[in-house]
């Protein structure tokens, strides 16, 4: 997700999940081939394992980009048909692209020519007029024909003349129903569902029906709810850790980010969310949000939220520093 699932992110969902699979953010193919490679798609192997989302639509250009993200570790490559954002329907590629199912079977097609790894699509169930079942099973056909096994389908349509993106992830009503119809009719495909789902009790009825869930708002701003995935969900022997320990093993991570010239916030602005409905989650979230922004911000800051929100327990660990 733009603006929130970079790296930082992702290290550390990670140490809610080991099983969880994480994604990017969207990066354009043009991004890759032109961009500060480092940048866009440098990422710690503790996070795997991580899909690299791809945003194009030229299949040349979408091939490199796949190549050069398979080189530096990525687990899958997945393209970008669900966004309705105006900046990437003018690069025609995003939601606009389910219009043109042929045009993302080759898409796919150069892009499973170039890598090992698995390249998957995120679409939406339908766009604008085009949006009737047999729609949606004629953009799944044609992409599954091109070798597509693995289809993350957000549960609503999206309007690309009218609605801004976030109203487009809001207005346009849930129907589960299709995506789950479109399992039935597909059963060799491994069809994972996204929009709306709020917890892991909808995530294990939702599996009753598809073979996998996508949680996006959710999981960010109460990241929490992943520490029981690897349980409930892959059914791991493993405890949760708890939201201590998570933070105890960021501490590390963050001393080398100021360390290597990285500000606090990069990292902090992820955790805001850790101590959802907690007693003095407030404070926490207050604490780091106010502090962490500052200029030459450091580890003291996350130290003090911890001490805050856990209470006396942490002091030995700040008497440690
Ligand atoms: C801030 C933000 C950024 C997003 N960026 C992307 C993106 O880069 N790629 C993508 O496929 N979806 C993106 N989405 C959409 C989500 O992946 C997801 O499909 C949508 O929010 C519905 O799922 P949810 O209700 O679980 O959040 C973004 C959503 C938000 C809120």
């Amino acid at each position: 997700m733009m603006d929130w699932t970079d790296r930082h992110c992702r290290f550390f969902h990670r140490l809610l999940s080991a099983r969880a699979l994480l994604y990017t953010e969207m990066v354009t193919a043009e991004a890759v081939l032109r961009g500060d490679r480092t940048r866009l798609l440098g990422f710690s192997p503790e996070e795997r394992p991580v899909g690299l989302q791809l945003g194009g639509s030229d299949p040349a250009k979408l091939a490199e980009a796949a190549a050069i993200g398979e080189s530096y570790g990525y687990d899958e490559i997945n393209l970008n048909v669900g966004c309705p954002s105006d900046r990437v329907q003018q690069g025609r590629f995003g939601a606009c692209l389910m219009a043109e199912p042929e045009l993302v079977a080759r898409l796919v097609a150069g892009m499973r020519a170039r890598v090992t790894i698995p390249v998957t699509v995120k679409c939406r169930i339908g766009i604008d007029q085009q949006d009737s079942e047999a729609d949606l099973e004629r953009f799944v056909a044609s992409v599954a024909a091109a070798g597509c096994r693995t289809f993350i389908v957000h549960a609503r349509k999206a309007w690309l003349d009218g609605l801004s993106p976030k109203e487009n992830r809001e207005v346009p009503p849930l129907d589960y129903g299709r995506v789950y119809r479109l399992k039935a009719a597909r059963p060799e495909l491994e069809i994972v569902i996204n929009g709306g789902i709020q917890s892991l009790d909808e995530a294990e009825t939702h599996l009753q029906h598809v073979d996998g869930v996508a949680l996006g708002r959710a999981a960010y701003q109460n990241p929490y709810m992943l520490a029981e995935v690897d349980r409930r969900l892959f059914g791991a022997p493993a405890a949760a850790p708890s939201r201590r320990e998570v933070l105890e093993a960021m501490l590390p991570y963050v001393e080398r980010h100021l360390r290597g010239g990285g500000r606090l916030n990069n990292i902090a602005r992820h955790i805001l969310g850790l101590y959802h409905g907690q007693p003095r989650a407030r404070t926490f979230r207050r604490c780091l949000s106010e502090l962490a922004p500052r200029e030459g911000a450091g580890i003291d800051v996350l130290l003090e939220a911890m001490r805050i929100v856990e209470g006396a327990g942490s002091a030995r660990l700040l008497a440690a520093e």
